[in-house]
């Protein structure tokens, strides 16, 4: 290659995709010996990090992108995609707005999750008790980013989000199959534990805490967590934008038009709606 075209072609500099007329390689292999042998699931975890999960691996990978689908119009994405339908917007744009709301409070936890194991893991290689680990860093986590633990606690699901236990009961089997050490299983758990001794009450694991887990055995760096959160609900939020394209609906509020916000400035309209 001349050097001016090289310089052109070092101007983006990937180890994912190469091409040449009629030919695609992702990660080194051809496109056609990629289809139909692997299945989705594998294919996110090639192209995010390279390589092929094993087996079990790609099993708890699919079990958590399935897991983490819809959560109905209750979450504010899903309503955004359903409500931008209504305004007129395509597919395409619902899942832009709906995705764009995925952000540190709405989304994000499992990210944040994924950091909380990872100090809690570092204090325990260090040789602290669990216990002790566990608390030191929600403390810490507390005093830095407020009162919150991420992918704990849900406002809906109490006393348990059920795909919370079902998704570390997975991450169980694996572990006592050898196929991942189950550290990050323990780190939950402990969170958990020391959080329901604090508020007296259960804070239970949520779907972020319980991905979270899975995650961080399975090796991504927090930030592909939310990433990965995108990509499963991204599904639900295909679902509901067309769903409600084909209902029909247009330029749908938040609310039905009969229920109205609290006015809290001068001169109220007295109604008795
Ligand atoms: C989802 C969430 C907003 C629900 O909060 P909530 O409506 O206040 O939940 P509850 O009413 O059940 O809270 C019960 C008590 O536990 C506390 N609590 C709830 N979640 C908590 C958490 N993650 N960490 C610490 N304390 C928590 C509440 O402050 C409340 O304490 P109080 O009785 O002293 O006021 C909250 O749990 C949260 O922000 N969690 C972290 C972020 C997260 O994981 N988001 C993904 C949700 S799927």
């Amino acid at each position: 290659m001349s050097g001016t075209k090289k310089d052109v072609s070092d101007w983006w500099s990937t180890s994912i995709i190469d091409m040449a007329p009629g030919q695609i390689r992702m990660r080194g292999t051809p496109i056609e010996e990629l289809i139909g042998n692997v299945s989705f699931t594998q294919m996110i975890w090639l192209m995010t990090r390279g390589g092929l999960p094993s087996e079990a691996e790609a099993q708890l990978f699919e079990a958590a992108l399935v897991a983490a689908v819809d959560h109905g119009p209750q979450a504010p994405s899903i309503a955004a995609a359903r409500m931008a339908i209504t305004c007129g917007l395509g597919l395409n744009g619902a899942m832009a707005s709906a995705v764009n709301m995925l952000d540190d409070v709405h989304g994000g936890a499992g990210e944040q999750a994924v950091e909380l194991y990872h100090m809690i893991s570092a204090r325990l290689d260090a040789g602290e008790e669990v216990e002790a680990a566990t608390s030191a860093a929600l403390d810490h986590w507390q005093s830095t980013y407020g009162k919150f633990i991420p992918g704990f606690g849900h406002r809906f699901h109490k006393p348990e989000d059920p795909r919370a236990p079902r998704l570390l009961g997975l991450v169980d089997d694996a572990a006592q199959a050898g196929k991942v050490t189950g550290q990050f299983a323990h780190i939950g758990r402990a969170i958990q534990s020391v959080l329901n001794a604090r508020k007296g009450k259960p804070v239970p694991m949520n779907i972020d805490g319980a991905t979270a887990v899975i995650y961080a055995e399975l090796g991504f760096a927090p930030p592909l967590a939310r990433g990965l959160f995108c990509l499963s609900r991204s599904v639900g939020i295909l679902s509901h934008a067309w769903e409600q394209m084909n209902q029909g609906g247009r330029n749908k509020g938040p609310t039905p038009p009969a229920y109205r916000w609290t006015y809290t400035g001068p001169n109220p309209i007295e109604n008795n709606n």
